[in-house]
C-alpha cells in the first residue's frame, strides 16, 4: 500500500526508518503527470531495491517560461493510483516553501552552478533550465539521503548533471534507463499530453530524424554535418527547431564538435505548436 506524505521532512523520516531497517532505498523524483516512462524507472527501482519511493514535485525553478509551468501538466489522484498499482512504497511532495524554505519566494532562491555537463543544447536554449534541476535535485537528494535514483535517458543532458552533482555530493548512486517510446517511436514525455492529433503525429519526426542519423551512423558516417543534415533534413517546416546536434557524450565538449565524431549521442529540440520537446539517440552502440 503506497504511503502518501506530504512534506518533504517526513519522507526523510520515512527513509531514515527504512535505512534503520537495513533496507536499500530506490528514488524516482518526478513532476508527475506519470507515463509509462516514469513508471519503467519505478519498476527499476522496485527491482532493485528494498523499498522504493517517488517524489512529484512541479518545479518552478527549471521553467525558464511562465507559460510552461503553469500549463505542465498536472495529475496528482491519478499519480498516486499508478504509483499504488505497480507497488512502489512511498510518494512525497511539498509546497515551494517546503522545498526551498530559506526563501520568501521562489525568486529568492540561490540556484546552483549545474558544471559542466550543462554547456550548450539545454543550457543554452533554456537559460536557467539546468541551474534550476539541479537546485531541486540536490534538496531531493537530501531528503532521500543514501539511496539510488533513478532517471530517465529522454533528458539526457540532465542525466549527466545529476550524476555529476551525486559525485560532489558522495551520494546517491545515479541509475539511468532508457527512454520509453510509443508505437510511433515518439519518446513518452508529461508535455505529450498537451498535443493535438495533428501536433502529436508531426512530432513523430523527431524521433525519426534520431534514426535517420542513427542508420547514417551504421552506414560508417562519422562527419557530424552530415549526420546534424540526416537530422534536419528529416525536421518538417512546421516543427521549430532549437537544436539537432550530435554529442560526444564521454567529454561533453562546449562546442558542437566540428570534423568526425568517434563516439556520439543524436539529440533534437523542436517546438510542435507550443510545446517544446526533446529527444536523443545513442549512435554508438559501444557506449
Ligand atoms: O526529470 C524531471 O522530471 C525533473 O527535471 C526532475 C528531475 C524531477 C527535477 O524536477
Amino acid at each position: 500500500m503506497l504511503t502518501v506524505l506530504q512534506d518533504p521532512a517526513s519522507a526523510t523520516q520515512w527513509c531514515r526508518e527504512q535505512r534503520e531497517l537495513n533496507k536499500t532505498i530506490g528514488f524516482v523524483p518526478t513532476m508527475g503527470a506519470l507515463h509509462e516512462g516514469h513508471l519503467s524507472l519505478v519498476r527499476c527501482a522496485i527491482d532493485e531495491n528494498d523499498v522504493t519511493c517517488a517524489s512529484i514535485f512541479v518545479n518552478p525553478l527549471q521553467f525558464n517560461e511562465a507559460d510552461d509551468y503553469s500549463n505542465y501538466p498536472r495529475a496528482i489522484d491519478l499519480d498516486y493510483r499508478l504509483l499504488d498499482e505497480i507497488g512502489c512504497d512511498m510518494v512525497f511532495g511539498g509546497t515551494n516553501r517546503d522545498m526551498f524554505p530559506e526563501a520568501e519566494s521562489i525568486e529568492e532562491v540561490t540556484l546552483l552552478d549545474p558544471g559542466r555537463f550543462a554547456t550548450g543544447l539545454e543550457g543554452e536554449f533554456r537559460p536557467g533550465h539546468l541551474e534550476g534541476v539541479c537546485t531541486v535535485v540536490e534538496r531531493l537528494f537530501k531528503f532521500t539521503g543514501d539511496c539510488r535514483a533513478y532517471f530517465g535517458l529522454k533528458d539526457y543532458q540532465q542525466t549527466l548533471v545529476v550524476r555529476d552533482l551525486a559525485k560532489n555530493l558522495g551520494y546517491p548512486e545515479i541509475r539511468t534507463c532508457k527512454t520509453v517510446r510509443d508505437e510511433h517511436g515518439l519518446a513518452l514525455s508529461s508535455r505529450n499530453a498537451l498535443l493535438s492529433k495533428s501536433e502529436l503525429a508531426l512530432a513523430t519526426n523527431i524521433s525519426k530524424a534520431l534514426y535517420s542519423a542513427k542508420a547514417l551512423w551504421d552506414s560508417g558516417c562519422r562527419e557530424c554535418d552530415q549526420l546534424r543534415m540526416a537530422m534536419r533534413d528529416n525536421l518538417p517546416v512546421p516543427l521549430q527547431v532549437d537544436y539537432a546536434d550530435v554529442r560526444n557524450p564521454v567529454n561533453w565538449q562546449a562546442n558542437s564538435p566540428v570534423g568526425t565524431i568517434s563516439h556520439a549521442i543524436a539529440l533534437i529540440a523542436a517546438r510542435v505548436g507550443e510545446v517544446r520537446l526533446i529527444d536523443n539517440l545513442q549512435l554508438d552502440s559501444r557506449l
